[in-house]
C-alpha cells in the first residue's frame, strides 16, 4: 500500500485515488500548495511520515505543478512525483524535472493503482541506494521556527507565542516547544503556570547543548504536551545567555521538534536577532496605534533588509479597535506590507494569564482565541475540529 499526498481541486480525482491507495491517501486543495515548499505541503496534511507519492494535479496550472515537482525531486528525493494532466503535453517537462509518471485527468483507478505501486517500488529502491532504509519520519521535514517580534513592550508577544505554541502542540503529540527569549524579565511560566526544574540559563551552560538526550531532560512539560525552556529566575542570570548559545540551542531544538516557537523581549536585541538567524516564520505583532505602526515599520524594514519578510511572515494587530480612529489599511500603507490578522481586546486575555491556563484552552471561543486559532491553522495546516483545509 503506498501512503499518498494529493494536491487536486477535483473530488472525483480524490476520490479515485482514494480508491487506488486504499484510503491512504491525504488531499489539499491546488491553492493550499501553491508557492508552498514540499517540507512545509507534509507538515500542512499533518502526516506521520513522509508520503511514498505525490500526486500533483496539473491541468491548470502546470508550470507551478512542474516547479513544485522539481523541488520534490530535488529536496524530498525519498518521495515519487506524478502529475496529473495531458501526457502528450507535459511527458518531456516532467522528465526534466524528475517526475515518475503523468497520467490523464480521467485516469481510471486500476491505472492509478498500478502506477502508484511502481513508482512507490521506484521509490523504495532510490531510499535504499540512499542507504536510508529508516521509517520517513515526520522528523525527516525542517523544522518551522516561529519567533514572535513586537518593537515594543506590552504588545502581547508572551500571549500569542504561549496559545500559538499549545494550539501547535496539541496537532501532533511531542510536535512543539516553546523558549522563552525575554531573557530578562520573561514570564512564559507564569502564563502556562508551570514552575520549572531548569530554564534557559542551565540549559545552555550544562551538557544540553551538546547531547540531544540530556536537552530533553531539561525540558519543562506542559499538560497540552507542549515542551518548554523557560526564562532564567533571576534577570541577572540572563546576562550570561549569549546570541552564539541562543543560536546553537535553536538549531538543536529545530532538529527534535516540528515546530519551534519563541518568544522574546521587545525590540531587536543581540539574543533575538540570533534567533532571528534560525528563523522560518517571523511572526510580527504590535499595538494598534500610531505609535505602534511607526514601531512596527522599522521591525518591517529591518527584516525586509534581512531577507526575510517572505510569504511566510505573519502581521498581527493587536488591541485592534474599529473606533479607533485608525484603519488595518492606514497600518498596511505606512509598513508597507499587508497585515495578516487582527486580534481585539478581551478581559479574558488577562483572566487567563492570571490563571496560569492559555485562552485557546481556557476559553476557546473567545475573540481573541479565535483569531489566534487561525495563526494556528496557518502554521499547521489543521483546523481545531480537526477537519484539515
Ligand atoms: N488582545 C488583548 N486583550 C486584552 N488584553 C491583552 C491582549 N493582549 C495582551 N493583553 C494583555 O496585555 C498585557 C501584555 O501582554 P503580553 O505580556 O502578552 O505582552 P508582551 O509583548 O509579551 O509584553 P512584554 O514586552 O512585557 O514581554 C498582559 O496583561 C495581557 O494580558
Ligand atoms: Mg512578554
Amino acid at each position: 500500500m503506498s501512503n499518498v499526498l494529493l494536491s487536486s481541486d477535483s473530488n472525483e480525482l480524490h476520490e479515485r485515488v482514494l480508491e487506488a491507495s486504499d484510503g491512504a491517501c491525504v488531499a489539499l486543495a491546488v491553492g493550499d500548495v501553491l508557492e508552498s515548499a514540499p517540507a512545509d505541503l507534509i507538515a500542512r496534511a499533518g502526516q506521520s511520515s513522509l508520503p511514498d507519492v505525490v500526486v500533483l494535479d496539473a491541468t491548470d496550472n502546470p508550470e507551478h505543478a512542474l516547479g513544485l515537482a522539481a523541488r520534490f525531486d530535488l529536496e524530498l528525493p525519498g518521495t515519487g512525483v506524478v502529475l496529473i494532466g495531458d501526457p502528450d503535453a507535459l511527458a518531456i517537462a516532467a522528465l526534466r524535472v524528475g517526475a515518475r509518471d503523468v497520467l490523464p485527468p480521467d485516469v481510471d483507478a486500476d491505472l492509478l493503482r498500478s502506477t502508484l505501486e511502481r513508482v512507490h517500488a521506484a521509490v523504495r529502491v532510490r531510499r535504499g541506494a540512499a542507504g536510508d532504509n529508516a521509517p520517513h519520519t515526520i522528523a525527516a521535514v525542517p523544522a518551522k521556527v516561529i519567533t514572535v517580534l513586537s518593537p515594543k513592550g506590552g504588545a502581547g508577544k508572551t500571549t500569542i507565542a504561549t496559545n500559538l505554541a499549545v494550539g501547535l502542540a496539541r496537532t501532533a503529540p511531542g510536535s512543539t516547544v516553546l523558549v522563552d527569549l525575554d531573557v530578562q524579565f520573561g514570564d512564559v511560566a507564569t502564563a502556562l503556570g508551570l514552575e520549572p526544574e531548569f530554564t534557559l540559563e542551565d540549559v545552555v551552560h550544562g551538557a544540553a547543548l551538546r547531547d540531544p538526550i540530556a536537552l530533553k531532560t531539561h525540558l519543562s512539560l506542559h499538560d497540552s504536551g507542549l515542551s518548554v525552556v523557560c526564562a532564567p529566575e533571576s534577570p541577572v542570570a540572563a546576562d550570561s545567555v549569549t546570541p552564539d548559545q541562543v543560536g546553537a540551542l535553536l538549531s538543536m531544538l529545530a532538529m527534535q521538534f516540528r515546530y519551534v516557537v519563541v518568544d522574546t523581549a521587545a525590540g531587536l536585541e543581540p539574543r533575538t536577532l540570533a534567533a532571528l538567524d534560525q528563523t522560518t516564520d517571523p511572526v510580527l505583532l504590535t499595538t494598534f496605534d500610531v505609535t505602534g505602526a511607526r514601531g512596527l515599520r522599522k521591525e518591517v524594514d529591518t527584516l525586509r533588509e534581512l531577507g526575510m519578510l517572505n510569504n511566510a511572515r505573519q502581521v498581527l494587530l493587536n488591541f485592534a479597535d474599529s473606533k479607533s480612529g485608525l484603519s488595518v489599511s492606514d497600518v498596511e500603507a505606512t509598513i508597507r506590507t499587508r497585515v495578516d490578522i487582527t486580534v481585539p481586546f478581551s478581559r479574558a486575555v488577562t483572566s487567563s494569564l492570571n490563571t496560569g491556563t492559555p485562552l485557546v484552552l481556557q476559553r476557546p471561543r473567545d475573540p481573541v482565541a479565535r483569531q489566534l486559532g487561525q495563526l494556528i491553522v496557518h502554521f499547521s495546516g489543521i483546523r481545531a475540529s480537526g477537519s484539515r483545509r
